[in-house]
């Protein structure tokens, strides 16, 4: 009877050593029954029912494993390109991606279930336990959250290890994996171990998507990526949905050697740390996105959305995903992306992507206006006019305060270089 009467937890739940003691200390040490759901956003793990298995045998009440792939691509990754996402211009934010998507399927699970808390695996100095938890009291205030790594003493891998084999918990039998690792769809994010020295160069064996760019094809390859409003819609032709496209860009530009990131970046809880990631297929579809915005925005909005796409990848990267400046700048973005739609071409060679062809029915980069050749409709003479006013605030100080501009075009002195 009583047993009955157990408050429930909802656990973000991956099978891996960590969130598998998880299923057991919740019950253990919490007095709760534990629902655990693995969300597959893309990940590289093979058998995700053998991984409910074991939560069932665990003593989970229920467990699940939901293919989050597809709307992770539509309703997630289509925001991410469409904001050109990239953390501090570099990371195309897997991780804080990922987060949102999990988060609401947890809360969903939670509300079905009547379950009072969600858990989850994040360890206290990272990003990822912000992100969840910012997520979840989005969307529900009321769920009380549970992170067991935040509270509990089992410090070492042994000490857990060794939790496990008392409370039959099944432990792997594989080695310790020397690096802490997330992937999905959007790519792999590859940390500590011999990374945690930003000196050291990172070893050839954390690199899984792409191959390394000295021993990648000595022929270049072409790839045309189709955009409709601002979405990837096709490849050489071939229209596709995102999922696919993205698996298959993934594989064609991986095998070329490109996506690989390795820079220090800076957590939101005020830490600094050297991360490597591997993202061909989201670095390249930005590449292209970017490109294409050339050409479809005009000078304006593309600067101004310059600066929007870095505040939205800030924001994401902060786990503002359910925000209302997220929901305002969603907005701006599907504003812009309304002619986003042509083609890029790429060449892929040797750890290098290149965008060498882009063209749009809706492009403002207009060849009458441009070419120096014959076809030339600019008027040419209306320039005089235009330098006259622009230039008149220059003018106008040079004139007034003629030191000023002298002391500019003396400019300061860094004859030490
Ligand atoms: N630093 C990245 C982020 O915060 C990646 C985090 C990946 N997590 C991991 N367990 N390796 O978005």
């Amino acid at each position: 009877m009583s047993e009955n009467k157990r408050e429930k937890v909802v656990l973000a739940y991956s099978g891996g050593l960590d969130t598998s003691v998880m299923v057991k200390w919740l019950q253990i040490e919490k007095n709760l029954d534990v629902i655990a759901i693995c969300g597959n956003v893309g990940q590289d793990e093979a058998d995700l029912t053998a991984v409910v298995d074991k939560a069932y045998k665990m003593g989970a009440i229920f467990a699940d494993a939901v293919d989050l792939r597809k709307s992770y691509a539509s309703r997630v990754l289509t925001k991410a390109i469409a904001a050109n996402a990239l953390y501090e211009d570099t990371y195309p934010l897997l991780s804080a991606l990922s987060r949102p998507m999990i988060s609401k399927y947890l809360v969903d699970y939670a509300h079905k279930h009547h379950a009072k808390y969600i858990a989850h695996g994040c360890t206290g100095k990272g990003n990822d336990q912000v992100r969840f938890e910012t997520c979840i009291h989005a969307l529900d205030p009321e769920l009380q959250i549970i992170a067991p790594v935040r509270e509990w003493d089992l410090l070492t891998r042994e000490q857990e290890m060794e939790w496990a084999a008392e409370h039959d918990v099944p432990v792997p039998t594989t080695a310790a994996k020397p690096y802490s690792i997330d992937d999905n769809l959007w790519g792999r994010a590859i940390e500590c171990g011999v990374l945690e020295n930003p000196w050291n160069e990172p070893p050839a064996d954390i690199w899984t998507m792409t191959v390394d760019p000295e021993v990648a094809p000595d022929q270049p390859e072409y790839v045309t990526v189709g955009f409709e409003k601002g979405v990837p819609v096709s490849i050489n032709g071939e229209k596709m949905k995102l999922l696919p496209l993205i698996i298959k860009m993934n594989e064609i530009v991986g095998k070329h050697g490109f996506g690989r990131i390795d820079m220090i970046e800076n957590r939101v809880i005020g830490i600094k740390s050297h991360e490597c990631y591997e993202c061909p297929a989201a670095l390249a579809i930005i590449k292209c996105h970017q490109a294409l915005e050339q050409m479809c925005l005009d000078h304006d909005t593309q600067h101004f959305k310059h600066q929007m796409d870095q505040t939205w990848a800030t924001l994401i990267y902060d786990g503002l995903w359910f925000s209302q400046l997220k929901e305002a700048l969603d907005s701006f973005m599907a504003t812009t992306q309304e002619f986003v739609t042509g083609e890029v071409r790429l060449k892929l060679f040797k750890g290098s992507c290149t965008v060498v062809g882009r063209k749009s029915d809706y492009s403002i980069y207009q060849y009458g206006l441009a070419t120096y050749g014959d076809g030339d409709t600019f008027d040419r003479t209306a320039s005089k006019g235009f330098i006259d006013i622009h230039s008149l605030q220059s003018k106008t100080w040079s004139t007034v305060q003629g030191p000023g501009a002298r002391r500019a075009a003396e400019g300061h002195d860094f004859e030490q270089f």
